[in-house]
């Protein structure tokens, strides 16, 4: 078994050689930043995307991007070169580094950059052809959901939720609305009508859901995006979850209730092939 590469400030190194002080304010307040990007056949997929996000998501806590994109996407490759598997899952994060504990933002620190890779594990078959299961909860998080934080014990709270229910994620209403899943974005068949929340501080902006809109417009699958009532979810043909772990995966089971008729629709199994083909096509277009 190979060991795992990791960067941490500016050098590579086995995961078990690195240290950061217990002062960090990531570990001290989670204040910090970070993102997942999928890696098939050795190439980051949407890293562009990726880092636009990681951008938004430093400006959204007020600290300054410590790499530019350049030196972002040449870390990228090489942490993939260092360590074994075609298909990787790439981590960075950013916290705004060791200070002496204070909650305000210290004005000498330097910012922590931490990478690692692991192996991409995508949803067994099981679930793809089968959906899995999920129960329903209120969204007690904060509100800067669109900011990637690694503050995430509401998310961890909500995940363990669905896990002590026997499920695999919680679809989550805030007011009345969908918003997400602890991990994932979320999204609704109605009527053959792809219904998707918008992207605002209540969410995640996924790249993942990005990617399912497009395939969705450009193969003429009705889409709105739209605030999508609790109601039109429990009343859905059809729900998904996207990540860019989970790809997309339906949810046939709601609250212990069938969803449709309790099987992967007709129109998750369009778009779980367009998904597929469209990777496929961009891998083999970066070869
Ligand atoms: N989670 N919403 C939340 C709260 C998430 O944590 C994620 C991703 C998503 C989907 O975003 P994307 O399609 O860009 O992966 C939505 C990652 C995978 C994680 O925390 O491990």
């Amino acid at each position: 078994m190979a060991t795992d590469i990791i960067y941490l400030n500016g050098e590579f190194m086995p995961l078990e050689a690195a240290r950061i002080p217990v002062l960090d304010r990531g570990f001290i307040f989670g204040d910090g930043v970070y993102e997942v990007i999928p890696v098939y056949s050795r190439h980051p997929f949407r890293l562009p995307e990726h880092l636009r996000r990681l951008k938004h998501s430093l400006d959204g806590i007020r600290l300054a991007n410590p790499l530019s994109n350049p030196e972002w996407t040449r870390l990228t490759h090489d942490i993939i070169a260092r360590n074994p598997g075609d298909d990787q899952s790439i981590y960075f994060q950013i916290t705004r580094g060791a200070a002496k504990r204070a909650h305000e933002f210290p004005q000498d620190a330097q910012p922590t950059v931490f990478m690692m890779s692991s192996p991409l594990v995508t949803p067994p078959r099981e679930q793809v052809e089968n959906g899995i299961a999920c129960v329903t909860t209120s969204d007690f998080r904060w509100l800067k959901c669109d900011v990637k934080s690694v503050s995430l014990l509401g998310n961890c709270l909500l995940k363990q939720l669905a896990v002590d229910a026997g499920v695999v994620e919680v679809v989550l209403f805030r007011d009345g609305y969908l918003t997400e899943a602890s991990a994932c974005n979320v999204c609704v068949v109605r009527d053959g009508v792809l219904l998707a929340p918008p992207k605002n501080h209540l969410i995640l902006p996924g790249i993942t859901y990005d990617v399912v809109l497009e395939l969705a417009r450009a193969n003429q699958i009705p889409l709105e995006v739209r605030e999508v009532s609790e109601q039109e979810v429990k009343a859905a043909q059809e729900i998904w979850i996207t990540s860019s772990t989970k790809e997309v995966l339906a949810v046939t089971a709601l609250d212990g209730r069938a969803v449709g008729d309790g099987r992967p629709g007709t129109v998750f199994r369009r778009i779980y092939a367009l998904y597929q083909d469209f990777k496929q096509t961009v891998m083999r277009r970066a070869a």
